[in-house]
C-alpha cells in the first residue's frame, strides 16, 4: 500500500463528462496520481478520442458511453463498470449543460434538460456509485457545483437551481453515508476556459472582460487547475473532509 497522501495507485476512477473540457483535465490529473480512470461521455467519437489521449499519456483508461439523464444508460454504465473492474473508488460528476436565457423564456423541456443533466444526473450516478462502494468498504465521490452554487443568475436560472441543489445534495449524502465511510464533496469552479464558456470570448466581450476585472488573480482559469482539488478529494488526504466544498476560482467569490 502508498504511503503517499495523495496517491491513487489502484483506485478506479469515473469521470463523467470525461470527454473533454474539466472532465478530461480532472480525469488526466487522477490518472497521473496512479488511478485507473473511466471515461463517460454521450459523444462515443469523443469520448474514445479523449480515452486514447490518456492512454497514450501512459494512463489506464477505458471508455463508457454515458447519458446521464437517461436512467437506464446511467444504470447500465455502472453495471458495465462493475463488469470491468469490481471496485469503483471514485465518482467525479461532471457532466453538465447550461442553457442562457431569462427565467421567464424558458421551455419545460430546456429546464428539465439542465436539471436532468447536472442535478438528477449526479443523483443517479451517487445512487449507482454508492451499492459498488458499500461492498467495497467505502469511496470518495466529488461534485462539480459553480459559482452558481453560490450567487444566483438572472439569465441561467435552470443552471443556477441545478447547480445550488449539487451543493445540498452533497451535504445529504455526505451525512447519509458518512457510516459508509464515503465522502462526498464538491469543488465549485469559477470561470473556466472550456467548450461551455467559449462563446463569452467571442460574443459576448464585455462580459468576458467584466468577469475577468472581478478576478483578483486576473484572469480566467484553466481547466488543469481543478487538478489539485480533485485529487485531495479523491485520495487517502481528504478522508476526514466531507459535505463541504472546496472553490477554485481565482478569487472571484470573495470579490
Ligand atoms: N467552464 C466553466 O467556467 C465552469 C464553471 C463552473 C462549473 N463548470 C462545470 O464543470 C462541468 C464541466 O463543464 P465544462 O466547462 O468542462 O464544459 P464542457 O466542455 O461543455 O463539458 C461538459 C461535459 O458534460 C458532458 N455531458 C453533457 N451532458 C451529458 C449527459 N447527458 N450525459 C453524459 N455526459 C454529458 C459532455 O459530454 P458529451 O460531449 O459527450 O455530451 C462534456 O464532456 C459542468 O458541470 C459545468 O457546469 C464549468
Amino acid at each position: 500500500m502508498s504511503t503517499s497522501l495523495f496517491d491513487l495507485t489502484d483506485k478506479v476512477a469515473f469521470v463523467t463528462g470525461g470527454n473533454g473540457g474539466i472532465g478530461f483535465s480532472i480525469a488526466k490529473a487522477l490518472g497521473q496520481a496512479g488511478a485507473k480512470i473511466i471515461v463517460g461521455g454521450r459523444n462515443s467519437s469523443k469520448t474514445d478520442k479523449a480515452t486514447k489521449a490518456l492512454v497514450g499519456l501512459g494512463i489506464s483508461a477505458i471508455a463508457i458511453d454515458i447519458d446521464v439523464t437517461q436512467e437506464e444508460s446511467t444504470n447500465k454504465a455502472f453495471v458495465e463498470i462493475s463488469r470491468n473492474f469490481e471496485q469503483l473508488d471514485i465518482l467525479v460528476n461532471n457532466a453538465g449543460i447550461a442553457i442562457r436565457k431569462m427565467p421567464q423564456e424558458y421551455t419545460i423541456e430546456e429546464w428539465n434538460s439542465v436539471i436532468n443533466t447536472n442535478l438528477t444526473g449526479a443523483h443517479l450516478c451517487c445512487q449507482n456509485a454508492y451499492q459498488i462502494m458499500v461492498k467495497a468498504g467505502g469511496g470518495k465521490i466529488i461534485n462539480i457545483g459553480s459559482m452558481t452554487s453560490i450567487f444566483g443568475s438572472d439569465w441561467v436560472s435552470a443552471y443556477a437551481a441545478s447547480k445550488g441543489g449539487i451543493v445540498q445534495l452533497t451535504k445529504s449524502l455526505a451525512i447519509a453515508w458518512a457510516d459508509k465511510n464515503i465522502q462526498i464533496n464538491s469543488i465549485l469552479p469559477g470561470w473556466i476556459h472550456t467548450e461551455l464558456t467559449e462563446t463569452y470570448k467571442t460574443n459576448r466581450p464585455k462580459r468576458y472582460r467584466e468577469i475577468k476585472q472581478r478576478i483578483p488573480q486576473g484572469r480566467w482559469g484553466e481547466p488543469n487547475e481543478m487538478a489539485g482539488a480533485a485529487i485531495f478529494l479523491s485520495s487517502h488526504a481528504s478522508d476526514y473532509v466531507t459535505g463541504t466544498s472546496i472553490i477554485v476560482d481565482g478569487g472571484y467569490s470573495i470579490n
